[in-house]
């Protein structure tokens, strides 16, 4: 293979950003370690593409990662296309690219519209990934945006229990070096299912905190505990970005230190910037902290990132590009009725001044057609968000300045309170405490669709009856629009 210095330069698209590859897979029956020396291969080459605004978006497998002792890279961010669809040049396998385009899914060429697939929280243990199978049936989408837990750090039976199924991930126990979350990956990606999707379409990623630990902060995380020989934190948060940046296919940072925030923007349709609330965030504080809660100087982004999201809105708006999307991890919409305590200080409600900041910004600079996407929770949800929903807020969307949806797990089991045999009572006093919440479905595991075109963002929710069977049945759920200039949710 070429070396890095060997290599031309990006050609840039007239229309933004270039796509990162998509993700590279070993043969099924031996992924469980990386086989670097089948990489190099052709036959390891996988493709998929997008066509928009008669821009050809070329996603291209990480077919070049080499062997550096045991060490080993992908090359990241150099699939290349002209305008007019051709490809100019793919380093190191150029001869049949263009054949091998043509014979892989067909490019979709719908000039204004993008669809992609919203998932989070694919746990091993936990159940199949009939979601991932049930998106590997679809012939109609561009990508799938994945917002984080792709892996769970959980040793068998912690979370998730995978025995009885046939699924007992690497290594057994909690992963914590980076031989350890090598392996877990290396488990995950043996899964039919998963294979199948990134082989069929770009994989959008972005961590959340099982990448890592449970609960994980910039200096810490509630599941690492180094009283009972876990170690340095900053060592095994260095271990698990590593291996995060090995298996998933995703550009590394031009920044200094540990994060993944970037954007990519879609033919002047989207612009989809993707932040990294996980990495540079203060400590998670108790609900009961109310000095903590209102605290201005915490942050979950960290002022690096948060300058860097509004130059990134800021630029977008001025473009007129129809719509910013927010790929995060964890629920922006405020859920804390007032005299009540926070459920989930790890989401957006624990750092109430953090997201005070962000939505005074996108009131000042007049930032529109705001839509976040978010997983974490478990649970599907479709908010407006108001900066109080119970205060200045109706119903019908006067006061809202964006919308959110939030994604099911694929395979992760549900929050408590909707799991238990009262969950459809607490589900149903929990639409009554929230005006601004237009969807929610707080059990069953799935995936959203997000369709956009110029005029509208639609989510249609759809749901695996059961993880436990390995199956691509599916259902479908709610679904909802948020027509532009609205910053509202109707049920569609
Ligand atoms: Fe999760």
């Amino acid at each position: 293979m070429p070396s890095r210095a060997s290599r031309k330069p990006l050609l840039a698209t007239s229309s933004g950003e270039l796509m990162p590859v998509a993700a590279r897979l070993g043969p099924r029956d031996d992924a469980v370690r990386p086989r670097y020396e089948r990489m190099e291969g052709i036959r390891d080459l996988w493709i998929a593409s997008l066509k928009l605004h008669r821009v050809q978006y070329v996603f291209v497998s990480a077919l070049s990662a080499y062997e550096i002792g045991y060490e080993w890279h992908n090359d990241r961010g150099f699939p290349i296309a002209r305008a007019d669809g051709t490809v100019v040049e793919y380093v190191g396998v150029a001869e049949d690219i263009t054949e091998r385009l043509k014979a892989e899914r067909a490019v979709i060429d719908a000039e204004e519209r993008m669809r992609f697939a919203l998932v989070s929280c694919s746990n091993y243990p936990a159940g199949f990934f009939n979601v991932y199978a049930s998106i590997a049936k679809r012939a109609d989408l561009d990508a799938i945006v994945h917002v984080g837990d792709y892996i769970y750090e959980f040793g068998e039976g912690e979370y998730g229990a995978g025995a009885a199924i046939n699924r007992i991930p690497q290594p057994a126990r909690e992963s914590i070096s980076l031989a350890d979350y090598r392996a877990r990956y290396g488990t995950y990606r043996t899964d039919p299912d998963l294979q199948e999707a990134h082989r069929l379409f770009p994989f959008i990623a972005v961590w959340d905190d099982h990448e890592l630990a449970n609960d994980a902060w910039a200096g810490g995380a509630v599941n690492h505990n180094p009283e009972k020989g876990e170690g340095d934190w900053a060592a095994r948060k260095a271990a698990g970005y590593k291996a995060y940046l090995e298996w998933m296919p995703i550009r590394e940072s031009s920044e200094p230190g540990i994060h993944l925030f970037r954007t990519f923007r879609f033919g002047g349709l989207v612009d989809l910037v993707m932040l990294d609330t996980r990495a540079l965030r203060d400590r998670q504080v108790a609900s009961t902290n109310a000095a903590g809660l209102a605290d201005p100087h915490r942050t979950l982004m960290g002022a690096a990132q948060e300058a860097w999201m509004f130059d990134e809105l800021r630029a977008s708006q001025r473009a007129n590009t129809p719509w910013r999307l927010l790929g995060q991890q964890i629920m922006f919409a405020p859920i804390t009725p007032p005299g009540t305590r926070p459920t989930n200080t790890d989401a957006w409600d624990g750092y109430p001044a953090q997201r005070g900041r962000v939505l005074d910004f996108v009131e000042r600079e007049g930032i529109r057609d705001l839509v976040i996407l978010t997983g974490d929770a478990h649970s599907s949800w479709g908010f407006d968000i108001p900066r109080n929903p119970w205060n200045g807020y109706r119903q019908a969307g006067a006061g809202s300045l964006a919308v959110e949806f939030v994604t099911p797990a694929i395979s992760s089991p549900p929050p408590a309170m909707f799991g238990s045999p009262n969950g459809t009572e607490a589900a149903a006093a929990v639409r009554v405490a929230l005006p601004h919440l237009k969807y929610l479905d707080g059990v069953r595991r799935g995936y959203v669709v997000v369709d956009v075109t110029p005029m509208a963002v639609r989510a249609n929710w759809y749901f695996s009856p059961d993880v436990r069977v390995h199956s691509d049945a599916e259902v479908a759920g709610g679904s909802v629009v948020c027509e532009r200039g609205s910053a509202h949710l109707q049920m569609a």
